[in-house]
């Protein structure tokens, strides 16, 4: 064989492998576009501008406000858990906790949920049972198992700088309340007060720019083959879209997709759930049906929010009790779920879940590694504690 034959032979080689790359590159780009457009059909491709109520309108110095009290111990009544204590930015505003701590390692009975993105949501609470964000915030100064405090504490200590129960002394964040408390609310140191400038603050805390929303924009190059693939499988024969629609990946609705019990701290506090729980283990987390208008709503037990999925790789553990430590246990769960392997301890799995059960996502070896792929292209903004951390807002 001469050089010249050798060299067509070469080339030969060249254009053929040159054209089977090329077209498979064509195939995965249009296999994108058609997902895209099979998306589109379905759900809107972007989140809308975040939804503000007329009573509570977005400024900087009410988000800053916000902030500064989101990350002050002091709201609490031993002085060391802050809202960022188990909402911590770096973690996306989760806690790494299965199950929460608050005062005194008092502990509650569920996991953290995220505030990325909370602004979008109807419901608030793993059972939905707080409606806007203004009024969840109530919630969690007197809890106690979060910050055991009461109003009547957090609001002298915000006008005099001394915390009534532990006695000390932040002379600088009384400055900065009074300047920042008159400036957006004429001075009106409230609970209400308190409340919006935390929902303020809560608002501005939105993710819309991961990797899948440039690829829903038109960016092909945005998604990695696996999670292209992963993105297959989640809308289409996994059909995690049926609840975890996007652009926020939830449904805003309650489902019961066979989590088995939540394992109640005490459960001395919870009597009322000899009643709705009927002969199953006190330990259950009844969920939805715990919300005090629908008690008696059978189909309720077992039904949990559907959480967003936006930033979801950083927010184990996963569930509203924290029971899976890993995505890796999340999908192996809805593996079995799909395999009829694991069924609903409490309540029973619903129509929308028991799709996966009929569909099992699991249908190739790598749909576990891709759909993982695909989750982790959800992580968008990753927003910071302040410097200094959880402290009192001294030093402005
Ligand atoms: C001791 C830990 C702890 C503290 C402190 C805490 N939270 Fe939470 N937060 C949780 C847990 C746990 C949940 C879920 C509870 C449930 O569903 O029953 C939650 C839920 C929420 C939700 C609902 C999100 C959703 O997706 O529905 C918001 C909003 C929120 N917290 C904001 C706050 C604010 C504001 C503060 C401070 C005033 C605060 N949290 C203090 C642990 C805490
Ligand atoms: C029937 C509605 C439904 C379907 C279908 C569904 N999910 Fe979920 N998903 C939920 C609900 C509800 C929860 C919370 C359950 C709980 O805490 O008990 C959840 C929780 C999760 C979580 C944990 C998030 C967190 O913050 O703790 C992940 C991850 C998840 N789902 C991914 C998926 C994937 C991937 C699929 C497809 C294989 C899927 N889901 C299908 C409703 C659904």
């Amino acid at each position: 064989m001469n050089l010249k034959t050798l060299s067509s032979i070469g080339l030969v080689l060249f254009g053929v492998l040159f054209s089977a790359s090329w077209l498979s590159c064509q195939n995965t780009e249009s296999a994108s576009s058609r997902l895209r457009a099979q998306i589109l059909e379905q759900f809107p491709a972007q989140l809308a501008d975040v939804p503000v109520p007329a009573n509570n309108r977005q400024t900087p110095d009410k988000i800053r406000l916000g902030e500064a009290l989101f990350f002050d111990p002091n709201l609490s009544s031993c002085g060391q858990v802050a809202c960022a204590t188990c909402h911590i930015p770096e973690m996306g505003f989760s806690d790494g906790l299965r199950i929460s701590k608050g005062c005194d390692g008092e502990t509650g009975r569920r996991n953290s949920n995220t505030i990325y993105n909370t602004a979008y949501l109807s419901h608030l609470f793993w059972d939905g049972r707080a409606q806007s964000l203004e009024e969840q915030a109530l919630g969690p100064v007197v809890d106690p198992d979060e910050m055991a405090n009461s109003w009547e504490n957090v609001i002298s200590y915000l006008k005099t700088g001394t915390h009534p129960l532990t006695q000390l002394e932040y002379p600088e964040s009384a400055q900065f309340y009074e300047r920042y408390f008159e400036g957006v609310f004429a001075g009106e140191i409230t609970p209400g007060n308190v409340t919006k400038a935390i929902a303020a603050y809560e608002r501005s805390i939105v993710s819309r720019d991961a990797p899948y929303d440039r690829w829903i924009q038109g960016d092909d190059s945005a998604l990695s083959r696996e999670a292209l693939k992963g993105a297959r499988v989640f809308f289409g024969r996994g059909r995690c879209s049926e609840c975890h629609q996007p652009p926020n990946f939830t449904d805003s609705d309650f489902h019961n997709v066979a989590v088995q019990r939540a394992g109640f701290e005490k459960p001395e506090m919870f009597p009322e759930n000899d009643h709705i729980c009927g002969g199953i283990l006190k330990d259950v987390d009844p969920g939805r049906a715990e919300v005090a208008a629908l008690r008696s709503s059978e189909a309720d037990l077992g039904r949990f929010k559907t959480p967003t999925l936006r930033n979801v790789e950083q927010t184990a553990p996963y569930m509203h009790n924290g029971t899976f430590s890993t995505l890796d246990g999340v999908l192996q769960h809805y593996w079995n779920v799909g395999r009829g392997t694991m069924t609903a301890q409490i309540g029973t799995v619903d129509d929308k879940a028991d799709m996966i059960m009929l569909t099992s996502f699991g249908g190739e070896p790598d749909d576990m590694i891709n759909l993982m792929a695909f989750l982790k292209a959800l992580t968008g903004s990753q927003m910071q504690s302040p410097a200094g951390g959880i402290a009192p807002p001294g030093g402005e």
